[in-house]
């Protein structure tokens, strides 16, 4: 078998091909459709998706350059979903620049979306496959997912009796199943077989659900800098994240007034907010906690890993990936 690449080629491949594209679109009319996705495509980020997919297909003897266009259509898909995520989330900070709707305005985020999921969709069909139609299939049905869990998410943010069931289902539609189905596409370009197609889309799930319960404890106890997002942007919307829910079901009574008061409230100061629901997160211990449930998620995901049938060290780049995601400050 051909030698494997690291990460840093494969993440290299794709940042050179997305620059490329990006400047070949921002030179397209109208300039307020297609300047925001140059915008958006040179803004950086950590081009994990992209990378799952020409890993998986490496790690099944694939070819990578075959699969770029593949690669790219993810990103491309993944930056779509961040420019309507920040109009509903209302956030106006994304790679510690202003988000698209607010560095233009809410149109031009929608309509720039739009044009990326559909750009999403013409960069897959350029892969030259004979197994696109089964891709296409998974790419959207995956594309649907992230929307039914995009909707759940908006929902809980006015339901008081979210579980972590639902929360982890939730999580595991608008994040886990991108990152699977990015595995999964490249294990299909290798052509590997379905069986272990469909235990490196587990893997992915498992690493997925690490992943959001991660970047919702970022979202709170991260240097804001490092992120790239606002902090205390979930608490301010009254997201139902692991830390809530957990929060709400370890609380004290006198805690629970608290959170309750601050989860009904109509106005109140930002900074006050996030810093009382922060102060009882941390009584209670919950980075510690919710580090854990990660922890958990990381370890089903080797074990998932371990399960797919492919020599041992070409599954390193994977493990090395999975381990730098659950250090990640960003
Ligand atoms: C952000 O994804 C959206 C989530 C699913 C949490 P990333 O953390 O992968 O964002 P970038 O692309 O690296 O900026
Ligand atoms: C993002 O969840 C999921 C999608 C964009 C599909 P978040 O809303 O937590 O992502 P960030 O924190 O804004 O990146
Ligand atoms: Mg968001
Ligand atoms: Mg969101
Ligand atoms: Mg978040």
């Amino acid at each position: 078998m051909k030698p494997m690449f690291t990460i840093e080629d494969l993440q290299q491949l794709v940042v050179d091909r997305l620059i490329q594209e990006a400047r070949r679109i921002g030179q397209t009319q109208p300039v307020n459709l297609y300047q925001p996705i140059e915008y958006t495509l040179n803004m950086g980020g950590k081009r994990l998706r992209p990378a799952m997919l020409l890993m998986a297909c490496d790690l099944f003897g694939g070819d990578v350059d075959q699969a770029l266009n593949a690669a790219v259509a993810v990103e491309v898909f993944h930056n779509f979903t961040l420019l309507h995520d920040d109009i509903m989330d209302l956030a106006d900070i994304r790679r510690n620049q202003p988000a698209v709707h607010k560095k233009y305005n809410e149109n031009v985020a929608i309509l720039s979306g739009d044009a990326m999921s559909i750009m999403a969709y013409q960069y897959l069909l350029k892969t030259e496959s004979p197994a696109i139609q089964k891709i296409t299939q998974l790419f959207s049905k995956t594309a649907m997912e992230v929307c039914e869990g995009q909707q759940y998410d908006m929902d809980f943010e006015n339901q008081t009796s979210v579980s972590i069931n639902d929360y982890l289902e939730m999580i595991r539609l608008k994040t886990a199943v991108l990152i699977a189905g990015s595995f999964k596409m490249g294990a299909q370009l290798a052509m590997a077989p379905d069986a272990d197609a469909d235990r490196i889309y587990g893997f992915g799930i498992s690493l997925g659900l690490a992943f959001q319960l991660q970047d919702d404890l970022l979202d709170v106890f991260a240097e804001q800098v490092k992120f790239g997002k606002k902090t205390g942007g979930d608490i301010l919307a009254n997201k139902k994240t692991f830390l809530l829910l957990k929060a709400l079901e370890l609380a004290n009574p006198e805690q629970k007034v608290q959170l309750n008061h601050w989860l009904n409230r109509k106005d109140f100061n930002p900074q006050e907010k996030i810093a009382a629901v922060k102060k009882i997160y941390t009584e209670l211990n919950l980075q510690e906690i919710s580090r854990q449930k990660s922890d958990e998620y990381y370890q089903s995901a080797l074990k998932e890993l371990q399960a797919v049938e492919a020599e041992i060290n070409r599954k390193e780049p994977l493990i090395l990936l999975a381990k730098t995601i659950m250090k990640r400050e960003h």
